[in-house]
Parts: structure tokens; sequence; C-alpha cells
């Protein structure tokens, strides 16, 4: 197989695993699967060479993958990846959201470090792959569990000098997934980076790459120590406009019905669960969707005189999850309320109801992985 053409309209070569969990393990896991924890018995593997492009394309074993001390992606970090969720429906089948999206921002991501990406169907095919061996390993729908994709790229050359690598590797692999933080009746505390920005204009905060998450632990860990589930980055310049939270973008709604999100500035990821709840809120629920600067000092004091009535996170881990207090090292901003507000249940109830097949998907969102 040779060529982008060649893997992208290709079966992938299927080499099944020889020690499969029992289906009394996997079962257990599936009843209460956390976040992350666990991986399902195969992974997607795609390799990349400057001069015969996508080749190789199988779904094997899960296992560790060949890879040299010197890899691009280890010591300069040339690395992207995706995250996106396969549901299960009533009738069995499993199907996943808006695979265009995050192929195109895999691709948005990869061209920032200057890596190739797969097209839509090579994305596509891969994630149908997988799941035709390890469909039982998608939960049933209860407690809106999932299977977490985690589609990457990898720069494999050994090669200590810098530059591009011309080796790459595709892969992805998945785990079985339950909340990521909180939940709706418990909502996160979340502690305002204030000497450590996540993103800086020119920089990598609109790329999902690693090294985002990695330079973002300082701050989780203090954020932890002030019992906070999550991290508040502000923009690089000023200090002063709200951008998004470690691993999810931020929303506010208003007492007079608005839903309020910070403008992609482009140091801010462009979630797709942002996207599609600013379309949803508009489109059926009549809210105003308003993209635009937030000032720390105004969640603060829309907090305080009840205009910001309710604050959450979304994202394709987080779906949508309440937000509790702002804490700081000056001050603290007590939670717009103790549970999950009003909208913030429509909202979740409606974008999870697409997602698990409970209502007409009539906007096309909905992509199916195995029958
Ligand atoms: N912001 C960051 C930093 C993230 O890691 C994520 C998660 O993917 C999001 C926002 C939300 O994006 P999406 O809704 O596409 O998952
Ligand atoms: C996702 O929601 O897919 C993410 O990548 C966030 C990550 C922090 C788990």
């Amino acid at each position: 197989m040779k060529g982008m053409t060649a893997t992208r309209d290709a079966i992938f070569e299927t080499r099944r695993s020889t020690t499969p969990a029992p289906a009394a393990a996997r079962a257990r896991i599936l009843a209460d699967p956390g976040f992350g924890i666990h991986f399902t018995d195969h992974m997607v593997t795609a390799r990349w060479t400057a001069d015969a492009g996508w080749h190789d394309a199988v779904v094997g074993p899960f296992g560790p993958l060949p890879i040299l001390p010197g890899a691009a992606a280890l010591q300069y970090a040339q690395q992207v990846f995706e995250g996106i969720k396969a549901y299960r429906h009533a009738d069995g089948s499993v199907w996943t959201f808006r695979p265009d999206r995050n192929a195109a921002r895999l691709r948005a991501s990869a061209e920032r470090f200057f890596l190739p990406a797969p097209d839509d169907t090579l994305f596509l095919n891969s994630l149908r792959a997988l799941l035709a061996v390890d469909h039982d390993w998608v939960p049933e729908p209860e407690g809106e569990k999932s299977l977490y994709l985690r589609p990457y790229l990898i720069g494999t050359e050994q090669f200590l000098g810098v530059r591009p690598s011309p080796e790459v590797t595709y892969g992805v692999i998945a785990s079985p997934s339950g909340a990521y933080v909180g939940g709706l009746a418990q909502p996160a505390d979340v502690w305002l980076s204030e000497d450590v920005v996540r993103a800086a204009p020119g920089g990598t905060g609109e790329a999902k790459c690693g090294g985002n998450y990695a330079a973002g632990l300082g701050p989780y860990a203090e954020a932890k120590a002030h019992g906070c589930q999550q991290t508040l980055f502000l923009d690089a310049e000023t200090r002063t406009w709200v951008e998004e939270f470690g691993g999810m973008n931020v929303m506010f709604v208003t007492s007079d019905n608005r839903l309020v999100t910070p403008a992609l500035t482009g140091t801010i990821l462009h979630g797709i669960t942002r996207a599609s709840l600013l379309q949803l809120a508009a489109e059926d629920f009549g809210l105003t969707a308003e993209e635009r600067r937030v000032s720390i000092a105004e969640w603060r004091e829309c907090v305080a005189d009840g205009t910001f009535t309710e604050v959450f996170a979304c994202g394709t881990a987080a779906v949508i999850t309440p937000i509790g207090a702002l804490k700081a090292r000056g001050f603290d901003v007590p939670a717009a309320r103790d549970t999950a507000g009003e909208v913030t249940r429509a909202l979740r109830e409606r974008l999870t109801d697409i997602q698990y097949g409970r209502v007409p998907d009539t906007r096309g969102w909905m992509v199916p992985l195995h029958d």
C-alpha cells in the first residue's frame, strides 16, 4: 500500500489480539470505567514517510509503540492529538459526533507542528476499523458512558538536529469513559492561573498539542493544592481576559438569556462542543449566542450582581460540567449557584440526547461507526 490514496480508501489490515480481556473483566471495567484508565484490546497505527505517503495501516493488539529514544516526538514534542467519543445507541449501533470537525482540527494542529495529517476519509476509516474489532468496549449509554477515542500524530524520526520528521505515525487508542470531572450535581471549583499563561498570540494555544497540557501541569498542581479541579487561564498580554480551562472551554449564562463565551482570538482551542452549544442555544432555546471578550472582573462582578446566573465548562471529555467557585490568590468568587442551572441542564440534555440518538439528529452531526 503506497501513498495517501491507497491507505485512504484501503481497508486497515487487522491483526487480532491473542490475549483480549475476558468478557467478565471487560464488563467490570465498563460498569465503572473512570476516565482514561483502561484501554481496549486493539489500536490503530498508520505510517507516513515523505517518499511513500501513508501506508501500513493496521489495527493491531494494544501495546507498546516501537519508538526510538531520539524520536522527534520525544525530544522536540512534534506531536498533536484529538479527542472524540463513540456513543452506543439503544439499538446497539455505535456513532460518533461531528468527526469532520475533529479531522479538520487535527489537520490544523498538524500544520502548526509541521506534521502530515489524515484526510477526512482516512480519519473516519481509522475509527471505523478500530470499532470493527473493539465495538464490545463501547459502554451502554446509562450514566452517559462512552468510548473515548484518542487519535494522535507523532514524529518518529530519530535525529537530534531540529527539523520536521520525515517519518510520522498516526495512531488511535480507545478508552472507555465515564465523567471526566464532577457531574451535574457536583460543580467543579476552578483555580485562576495568575502567573502562568496557557497560550500567547502566535503560539500554540489553538493547536491540540501535548505540550500545551504539559505546560499547564504547574498551575494544575496549584489548583489541586487549593481544592480545585481545573485551571482557568487568562490572556498572555494583559492578564485580563478569560480564555479557557486547561481542558475545556468556558461559558456563561446571563439573566437576560444570553450564552456568552470568549471569542476565538487565536489563543483558544476551537472546541467542537463549544461551537455545537452556541448553535443549539440559538436555534433550539432562543438564547442569544455571544462570542466576545469576558474579563475576570466581569466574572466577579456579574456573579455578584446576578447577571451571570450560570457558569459551565464544555468539551468532549467534560461534556458540560457546572463550574462552582473561582478561586484566586487574592480573592474568591463564589459559585453562581450550588448545582447545575436550568440552561446548563437543558443544553446538556439536548446535546447528549443527540449524541445517544434519543432525539432525531436534524443537523447531520452523528456519523455511524458500527452497526
Ligand atoms: N479547550 C481545551 C484546552 C481542550 O483540551 C478541550 C478538549 O478537547 C476543549 C477546549 C474542548 O474542545 P472539544 O469540545 O472539541 O472537545
Ligand atoms: C477532550 O475533551 O477530548 C480533551 O482532550 C481534554 C483532555 C483534558 C482530556
